[in-house]
């Protein structure tokens, strides 16, 4: 015998609802017509490309033996200022430190450009930090919020051409709390070409209001629509893309928002990010809002935004022992 539910109908006018409900969403899209950028089919002007092009800047800090004769499962890279000696600190000491995985070879690089201003003590502090650490590169161009497209693209250049035996990468920002051995476990089952994932954003537009953070010309981007990206707190990559990706740029024109930029450079080369999520419950696994902290919600998470050095290092600690206390038990840290 069904149970009563069946029997009554009620099965049926849901599945009409959801019907109708389904109907008016598609209904919907369909006004809302976007326009997405047409794919490039010629180089860009010179004047374009060298603003991104790797020959445009010099190496001040290099590490090109980092990747020699190892094959890292996945290299961190982590853009920052040379003032943010308190990040580099932390994250040397929590989620970027060697061996956290037990046989998993990670690898750990910062990015740098050149500050606005001559501070010779910093300097001279950010030199001897680079040679204790061997994990700092540096290049020539002026390191501000509206250069961080050229900082991503030096990146892209960098594991193209000194990280090629790594598996994946990731670009992940200094303010994010990383799970490593949930991203280890969750990459295994993944593909090691053609592939992306992070916080993927499929419905973003320009911003027109000239005072936005993100403000964005119809000169510079005429569409009204971006192809899907991911943000850029953290996104994770087979290697492979990182020549893709710099090849694309020398066809798609550069515009300041990075992670816009290399979604931009998908696009034209007809790759789409994947999601990252689970369902049942259904979850996001590079959480882009703040959450407030618990070990064992964390651990379900692989990213998590909002971190100053000081909090990182407070629930260190507190997070190690998520590993036997919470659910994948097998994912021991050290
Ligand atoms: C980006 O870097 C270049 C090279 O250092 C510099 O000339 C330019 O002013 C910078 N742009 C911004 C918006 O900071």
């Amino acid at each position: 015998m069904p149970p009563k539910f069946l029997r009554s109908g009620v099965l049926l006018r849901l599945l009409v609802l959801a019907a109708l409900i389904a109907l008016s969403l598609y209904v919907f899209e369909k006004r809302n017509v976007v326009s997405l950028p047409q794919k490039p089919s010629r180089l860009l002007p010179k004047e374009f490309y060298r603003q991104i092009s790797p020959l445009t800047y010099k190496y001040l800090l290099n590490q090109p033996d980092l990747c020699n004769n190892r094959n890292p499962f996945l290299v961190l890279m982590i853009p920052v200022s040379m003032r943010d000696s308190d990040s580099r600190t932390a994250i040397r000491k929590t989620w970027g430190q060697p061996n956290l995985v037990p046989h998993v070879d990670i690898a750990r690089v910062f990015f740098v450009g050149k500050p606005g201003q001559h501070d010779p003590q910093l300097e001279e502090d950010f030199k001897k930090e680079g040679m204790t650490h061997g994990d700092i590169v540096q290049m020539d161009f002026l390191d501000t919020y509206h250069n961080l497209t050229i900082k991503t693209m030096m990146i892209m250049n960098w594991v193209a051409n000194f990280c090629r035996s790594a598996d994946y990468a990731m670009k992940i920002d200094a303010d994010i709390f990383l799970n490593v051995p949930y991203l280890v476990h969750y990459l295994q089952t993944k593909p090691k070409h053609n592939y992306i994932t992070g916080s993927v954003i499929t419905d973003g537009r320009p911003r027109r209001d000239p005072n936005s953070k993100w403000h964005l010309s119809e000169e510079l981007y005429p569409d009204n629509a971006f192809p899907p990206y991911v943000s850029g707190a953290g996104y994770v990559f087979s290697v492979d893309l990182a020549k893709k990706i710099s090849m694309a740029s020398k066809f798609v024109r550069p515009i300041p928002l990075e992670d816009v930029y290399v979604g931009l450079c998908l696009h034209f080369l007809g790759i789409q990010p994947e999601f990252a999520w689970t369902l049942m419950p259904y979850r996001n696994l590079f959480e882009v809002y703040r959450l407030h902290y618990d070990r064992c919600t964390f651990a379900k998470r692989i990213i998590v935004t909002g971190f100053t050095p000081k909090n990182l290092m407070d629930i260190w600690t507190d997070f190690k022992s998520a590993a036997t206390s919470c659910y994948f038990s097998s994912l021991v840290m050290h």
